[in-house]
């Protein structure tokens, strides 16, 4: 018999565990299906899918390519061994060394575990311990990659792994130094070398950083803040960690987000948009030198469904159609686009504080008054306000994911201009929502 969307619900709440959830408030909708930038639920109802789900599902619901790599795949062989060499794994380690410039990977089932692994790799390569981080950063849910998450995420687990060092993020809007872009001296680089001297630059091993800071306000830094990064670390001898989960794979416009800056890490970490989410896979890919120093060393790491066949399967398909179908090119346009607009919104409306974007990635920064750039709702929490515009997104059949006073629009890389634009228009009629909630508290300031 067909179940409803609420059956559904029901059964999922009262036998499985939700994410980052108080049990009793998680408030799932169902999903039953989708297509391309479209998903909908058991009942019928249609969501325009504003986030990719988690920000990986770059080519869109139910690729053919991809769908069909997979099938083809579990039909020849659904598994092999972590120690097989199998056509997949070997394709797309290929793959990855030609579109990152870098040597080998490591496979994992997803971001945290990618991360586990850099961490883990770079105390081996080095024989140092400390990994510097940044505050405003998020690499995983995993013991290890939590504790180098700079994000509230992370309080609950500490101590949590020894050995990690936070700095601050290149956030011009607010900047932790007090300056401005066109006038500062890169003190979010600076303060770095201060620190490591502090810390002792022998027991630095690497410093991890998200290529584009996602889900902690998609901090775009500076042009020149990648490459005085780069030359820190090299006069230091410490490993560059570039943690491309949530930026790479053509979110930004290009393969990694540090790509735009002219720089080339140590070691990528990558997940998300490595198969858009169709099978889990994750990869540590590793420069040559740090390739070679393995092998004649143990690598101390191993995962029972690393490499896994289908997953592979489905990242090669997936590279496949970026390319051939010039996914990258239609970032490029429909960023521009996006881009306008946002900042269009961002003049228009008294609640828009600042908009930050590049390519699909695109966060809008809202305020309860421009000037003192108060923040809509507190770090680390919520507000009327921002329940209100959450609420009525939902209401009008948009998907999208707002956290504090932040709401991120990054729809799949596949996005044409109508859909593009339907999700904006609703936007902004929730911004003018928001704006009039804060009305009087502005007529009520100017009294
Ligand atoms: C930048 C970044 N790194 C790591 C992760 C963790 O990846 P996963 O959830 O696949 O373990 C995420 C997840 O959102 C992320 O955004």
């Amino acid at each position: 018999m067909e179940r409803s969307s609420s059956e559904i619900i029901a059964e999922n709440r009262e036998y499985t565990l939700f994410s980052w959830s108080v049990q009793g408030t998680a408030n799932p909708m169902d999903m039953a299906g989708g297509q391309g930038c479209w998903f909908w639920t058991k009942d019928g109802t249609r969501y325009l899918d504003f986030s990719s789900q988690l920000i990986n599902l770059n080519v869109g619901h139910q690729h053919p390519r991809v769908l069909e790599a997979i099938k083809k795949q579990v039909d020849e062989m659904c598994f092999a061994g972590p120690s097989m060499a199998t056509e997949p794994r070997g394709q797309l380690g290929k793959k990855l060394a030609e579109v990152t410039g870098l040597q080998k990977s490591f496979f994992t089932l997803g971001g945290s575990e990618a991360n586990e692994n850099a961490i883990k790799i770079a105390r081996l390569f080095t024989g140092r311990d400390k990994i510097i981080t940044r505050y405003r950063s998020y690499h995983g849910a995993t013991m290890g990659s939590m504790t180098a998450s700079g994000d509230p995420r992370r309080w609950p687990v500490e101590p949590g792994i020894p050995g990690i060092v936070r700095v601050f993020d290149p956030y011009c809007y607010r900047c932790p130094f007090g300056k401005t872009p066109d006038s500062c001296k890169r003190e979010c680089v600076s303060h770095i070398e201060e620190i490591i001297q502090m810390e002792g630059p022998h027991t630095i091993a690497a410093i991890l950083v998200e290529g584009i800071t996602g889900s902690n306000g998609l901090l775009v830094p500076p042009d020149d803040y990648y490459p005085k990064l780069r030359a820190l670390c090299d006069k230091y001898g410490i490993l560059l960690i570039d943690d491309e989960v949530m930026s790479g794979f053509g979110r930004t416009g290009k393969w990694l987000a540090t790509q735009h800056y002219g720089i080339k890490p140590d070691i990528v970490t990558c997940a998300k948009g490595l198969t858009s989410g169709y099978m889990p896979l994750g990869a540590v890919i590793v420069s040559s030198e740090i390739a070679e120093y393995f092998e004649t060393n143990m690598l101390y790491g191993g995962l029972t469904y690393s490499s896994h066949p289908v997953s592979c399967a489905a990242g090669v398909a997936n590279l496949a159609v970026y390319e051939e179908e010039h996914v990258f090119e239609n970032v490029e346009q429909q960023g521009e686009y996006l881009a306008t607009r946002l900042e269009e919104m961002k003049v228009l409306h008294p609640c828009v504080g600042d908009v930050r974007h590049i390519g699909l990635f695109s966060v809008l920064e809202l305020v309860k008054d421009k000037q003192t750039k108060e923040p809509l709702a507190p770090f680390n929490g919520t507000s009327p306000e921002m329940g209100a515009l959450a609420k009525y997104l939902k209401s009008r059949g948009l998907y999208a994911f707002s956290r504090f006073n932040m709401l991120w629009v990054c729809p799949p890389l596949i996005i044409g201009r109508e859909d593009l634009e339907h999700g904006l228009g609703i936007i902004e009629e929730g911004l003018k929502i928001v704006d009039s909630m804060l009305e009087p508290q502005l007529t009520a300031a100017d009294d």
